[in-house]
């Protein structure tokens, strides 16, 4: 009876997006920046990873399982975290379950993971991110390891760059630190999600038949061969990093949106700069920003931010739910959804800013007016996928609740 116990962690982790962009590596491998960087974490309710990791001494190998599908853990960026979490585990007693670990057993001991994302992986929406994040927080929890937030943003870190980020609510910066180990290059909160809580996100993922080159092939390009790349890191984000801090505290949505706008497109233009240039954005994506650009330009003062990664979609931050309300009517005026596509299903995330905005059935989409600010009165029905709302959002947490478990707590396998 003794060792047949299996323990097992549960943990929730969102995305992030980044408002001012980490893009290139001084270290590949230990995964450090050229450059600090800044970004929202998104409502995990609407974007998150979960993940159960369990351990116990029937298990023979470690093993993970993704969205349901075994998934290798022979990769160096998992082997990098999970070497680093075990090196920090310490002793664990579980008395009712008559459960003890000593420090030194976690060596020999094996692991299961099971991570399940809540939105479409194939949408290109920074699944690496809250995935890894997501590893170290709920491995850390499991092992009784006594490191903060932030010195376990640095193990995730080495599984991927922006998941650092991922550890933590709110408005976040990844310190790109100066020594040779990596271990100041670490996230440290900003603002948490309520500071600064009438923002609202709206995601427009936008259809794409390219295949697009990853982010770290892209950034190792875009570091051999971009001299923009070098202006950016040394003369640009430095003194932006410090404006959007500002920004933030401040909640100066104009200097936000001025910042963010910035960033993104600079980040697109070092992408354009690389040998061979790397085209992440498409002509919806151009369209989009038209949009908001136009728009911003009618107001007196800007209403929406937007910012991409390296894919077409947009990620739109609007100033308040007016103005977000006011968005979607643009958006779902340029690009609504194809005929057999329901409004609903169409608007996915929290469906309170398509109320506000007056849009329950399709005949409210088919009725909307161009909007007055642009002499574009094409529609393009099918160039959007879906768009999802949501909102700035708090990090990593527990889930004690066993029937949230991705694994079954007597074999530890999936369920
Ligand atoms: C464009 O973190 O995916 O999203 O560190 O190689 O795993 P690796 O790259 P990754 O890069 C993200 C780049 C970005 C900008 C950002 O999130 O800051």
């Amino acid at each position: 009876m003794a060792d047949t116990w299996v323990r097992m962690v549960t943990a929730q982790t969102p995305t992030n997006i980044a408002v001012i962009k980490y893009w290139g590596k001084r270290d590949e491998t230990l995964i450090l920046p050229v450059n600090d960087s800044i970004s929202v974490t998104l409502d995990p309710n609407d974007l998150c990873t979960t993940t159960t990791v369990a351990v116990s001494p029937t298990f023979d190998q470690d093993r993970m399982w993704l969205n349901g599908k075994e998934i290798s853990l022979s990769g160096g960026r998992f082997q990098s975290c999970l070497k680093e979490i075990r090196a920090r585990a310490c002793e664990v007693e579980d008395e009712e379950k008559a459960i003890k670990i000593a420090k030194k057993d976690w060596e020999k001991l094996h692991l299961h993971i099971a991570s399940y994302n809540n939105f479409p992986t194939a949408a290109g929406l920074a699944s690496s991110a809250a995935g890894f994040a997501c590893l170290v927080f709920s491995l850390a929890k499991l092992m009784n390891a006594k490191e903060d937030n932030s010195e376990l943003s640095a193990i995730a870190r080495q599984g991927s760059g922006s998941a650092c980020r991922s550890l933590f609510g709110g408005f976040v910066k990844w310190t790109m630190g100066k020594v040779d180990n990596g271990s100041d290059s670490l996230a440290i909160q900003v603002a948490d999600e309520k500071h600064w809580d009438d923002l609202v996100i709206i995601i427009a993922v936008v259809s794409s038949r390219m295949k697009e080159t990853s982010s770290t092939t892209g950034m190792r390009d875009t570091v051999e061969t971009s001299l923009l790349l070098q202006h950016r890191a040394k003369e640009v984000v430095p003194k932006r990093i410090v404006e959007m801090e500002e920004a933030i505290k401040n909640r100066d949505f104009a200097s936000f949106a001025r910042l963010t706008c910035s960033d993104s497109n600079q980040f697109h233009a070092v992408c354009l700069d690389t040998q061979p240039p790397i085209f992440y954005m498409n002509d919806t994506s151009h369209k989009i920003i038209n949009c908001v650009e136009k728009w911003n330009r009618s107001e007196e003062t800007p209403q929406v931010a937007y910012t991409f990664d390296a894919g077409p979609n947009a990620v739109l931050i609007a100033h308040n739910r007016k103005a977000a309300a006011q968005l979607m009517q643009k958006l779902l005026y340029y690009f609504p959804p194809n005929s057999d596509t329901d409004i609903n299903s169409y608007v996915a995330g929290d469906k309170t800013i398509l109320k506000d905005a007056g849009i329950e059935e399709m005949k409210d989409v088919e009725s909307l007016q161009p909007p007055p600010e642009s002499k574009d009165t094409s529609r393009y029905k099918g160039d959007v996928s879906y768009f999802i709302c949501t909102r700035p959002g708090r990090g990593p947490v527990l889930l004690v609740d066993e029937s949230k478990a991705l694994l079954d707590p007597k074999t530890g396998l999936p369920k």
